[in-house]
């Protein structure tokens, strides 16, 4: 029996998921923009608000869903896997509850603490923006200021890096956030791994590295995600197996704690000197670390899904020993003040080798057109980083990416040693 499948989330991730599901399940989908990309592999895609969960549960029922999977953190936080477990639909997705790991930054860090998760930074939360400030001039070294809540990736502020203290200060004052937690600023280089997560049992993807920053140089302010790279091995140039390995055994701690997690589990680590850190978990797939991961599984998708939803273990996973380095086009101004509707002219066969992901585009009638957030990704896969990289660049060339801004040192050699140079000063 084929199984159908219901996918909610209309990004370059889910783009991802379709890819990875489509040719083994009857595939529907659903999201606020209609994304030529899922829409083409997918029987049936609706439009809709993806944080009302009776919208989607009612589309799901009308495709008889027998399964789903949810792709951005909003719809998670609107409780959407609660009401299709409460219809009778499996979903590959945290409930709203276990979702706070990823959207209460002080549940997190607090969770971490009770629980003895190993990696949690120095941090304290607070409701009163004068009683935050005054902890700023009183802590002995820099902090990351981060809001409690979901805010896209673009909310933090790290004292230091980004800000003074006094530009986080007024930041704070300024803002409307309810809670903010402020931390120990780490120091090190980032990289994500991804867990599917389901029955108490994890199993791992290959770590990647993200870059937040808007600009070339990691300048400007955070983004979503600019693009990401991955290697062949299960590691990242600049780090040991064992390194990534005890990243893993942070991951492991969290499901342990964690009793009925299911759907995708991603930690975001600092590699410092005092060892591996957690910035954050997330409690989906990364945009755009899942355009990384998903084209070099091996292993169906589709039978993570169906043994996460029948109690069974979780097949082990298989991956292509390859690189991977992805690369966003965003709309000019993005993030800070992105153009929304613009043209963009693209398709699938122009990306020669690479893979094209769309992600916030909207299929009109007469074109694809730009929202405000990221428009589409090339994802290159080859034998090593340098040669990923050279197949997005190609793919950049011929699908033209007019009007819009790529960061095109992602992947690059000079970069990629930049990373390796960094972390050898700081162990030094
Ligand atoms: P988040 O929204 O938690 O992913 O944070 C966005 C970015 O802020 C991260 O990718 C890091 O680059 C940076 N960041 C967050 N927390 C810290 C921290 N404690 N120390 C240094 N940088 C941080
Ligand atoms: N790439 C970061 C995220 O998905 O949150």
């Amino acid at each position: 029996m084929t199984e159908t499948v219901l996918l909610v989330g209309g990004g370059g991730r889910e783009h991802a998921i379709a890819r990875a599901l489509a040719d083994d399940a009857d595939l529907y989908a659903c999201a606020g923009n209609r994304n030529p990309g899922i829409a083409e592999l997918s029987e049936g895609f609706e439009t809709l608000d993806t944080t009302t969960p009776p919208a989607v549960v009612s589309y799901a029922e009308d495709v008889g869903a027998d399964l789903a999977v949810i792709g951005p953190e909003a719809a998670l936080e609107a409780g959407v896997a609660d009401a299709l477990d409460d219809a009778g639909i499996y979903t590959f997705g945290p409930q709203e509850a276990e979702a706070r790991i990823e959207t209460d930054k002080g549940f997190q860090r607090r969770f971490m603490e009770k629980e003895e998760v190993p990696g949690c930074p120095d941090f304290e939360e607070f409701r009163d923006a004068e009683a935050a400030c005054e902890y700023i001039d009183d802590y002995d070294g820099d902090l990351a200021v981060k809001p409690a809540g979901l805010t896209g990736g673009k909310g933090v502020r790290v004292i230091g890096d980004q800000v003074t203290a006094e530009e986080a200060k007024a930041y704070i004052r300024d803002s409307d956030y309810d809670r903010i937690v402020l931390e120990e600023r780490l120091i090190g280089e980032e990289f994500t791994i991804q867990a599917f997560v389901a029955n108490g049992e994890l199993r791992v993807t290959p770590a990647v590295q993200d870059h937040k920053r808007a600009y070339e140089d990691d300048e400007g302010p955070n983004t979503g995600g600019m693009g990401s790279y991955s290697d062949a091995s299960l590691e990242l140039p600049f780090m040991t197996e064992d390194e990534y390995h005890g990243a893993v055994d942070v991951l492991r701690a969290v499901v342990d704690a964690l009793d009925g997690y299911k759907g995708v589990l991603y930690g975001q680590f600092m590699l410092t000197t005092e060892g591996i850190k957690v910035v954050e978990f997330n409690a989906r797939f990364g945009d755009p670390e899942a355009m990384n991961t998903l084209p070099v599984l091996n292993t169906d998708f589709l039978d993570v899904l169906t043994a996460a939803r029948d109690g069974e273990k979780l097949p082990k996973l298989a991956f292509q020993r390859q690189a991977t380095v992805c690369k966003y086009a965003v709309p000019d101004g993005y993030p800070t003040d992105p153009e929304a509707g613009a043209r963009v002219q693209i398709d699938t066969e122009s990306a020669g080798d690479a893979l094209l992901f769309y992600a916030s585009v909207d299929e009109r009638d007469d074109g694809i057109y730009t929202t405000t957030s990221r428009s589409f990704a090339v994802v290159g896969v080859a034998d090593s980083i340098t040669e990923a990289e050279d197949v997005a660049e190609d793919a950049l060339q011929r699908t033209g990416s007019e009007g819009l801004r790529v960061r095109h040192d992602i992947g690059k050699p000079d970069l990629v040693q930049r990373r390796i140079d960094h972390m050898a000063e700081l162990r030094d």
